[in-house]
């Protein structure tokens, strides 16, 4: 069930999580993240041009675009069929994993409890998006679930930076993060994509 999910949360410590306003952004945004070493790109659909976005980016050479915030069967349709090639959701319910299942969409789950992190076991996703990870716990709680429940591993997300990204990466139950802090709405709107290329690639040191 988690193979895709695996895999692109190998690609890079950090995922960015996208909120892409102007559509015009996408492609230069997806480059200058890939150009920073971070391949894997979550884009929300959080704003009315991100299935385009999803779209422009695919297009990008070396980048592995996906779509979060997946909420409905429609939002889980929509995203594949705009060339999402996985997806990401805050939480889980049956609509939405049955969804995924229907249109072959690999997922990203979101888990914030035990119970939440084993339903989703029990459906076979070993790999779990935690979130909001800083207001659930934290690294402290994942660390500690990691005692009776090895076998998950996560993409914790939500209040994470630089200034803490190391506190999570360094439990052995944790691929990467995730986090919107490498593409500031700012550089965005003034088109300073050379700032997050380097805020890419401070990310992207953060293992090696
Ligand atoms: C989100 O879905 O908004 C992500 O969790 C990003 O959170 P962040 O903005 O705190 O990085």
């Amino acid at each position: 069930q988690s193979a895709r999910a695996l895999a692109v949360c190998q690609l890079a410590p950090v995922v960015p999580v996208l909120v892409i306003d102007d559509l015009a952004h996408a492609a230069p945004l997806a480059q200058a993240l890939v150009k920073g070493g971070l391949p894997a790109l979550e884009v929300t659909l959080r704003t009315p041009c991100a299935l385009d976005a999803i779209r422009a980016m695919a297009e990008v050479a070396g980048g592995v675009v996906g779509a979060g915030t997946l909420l409905t069967r429609a939002d889980v349709k929509a995203a594949k069929e705009a060339g999402a090639t996985f997806g990401v959701s805050p939480g889980a319910t049956d609509a939405l994993l049955d969804a995924c299942a229907e249109f072959e969409l690999p997922l990203l789950p979101g888990a914030v409890t035990a119970s939440e992190v084993m339903r989703l076991l029990e459906r076979g996703y070993t790999v779990q998006k935690f979130f909001p990870a800083e207001q659930s716990g934290g690294a402290a709680f994942l660390k500690s679930i990691g005692s009776p429940i090895p076998q998950v591993r996560f993409c914790p997300t939500g209040g994470i930076s630089l200034r803490n990204a190391a506190d999570y990466l360094s439990l052995k139950n944790i691929l990467c993060v995730g986090g919107s802090w490498v593409a500031p709405k700012e550089a965005m709107a003034a088109g300073n994509w050379e700032a997050i290329t380097t805020l890419a690639a401070e990310a992207r040191a953060l293992r090696d």
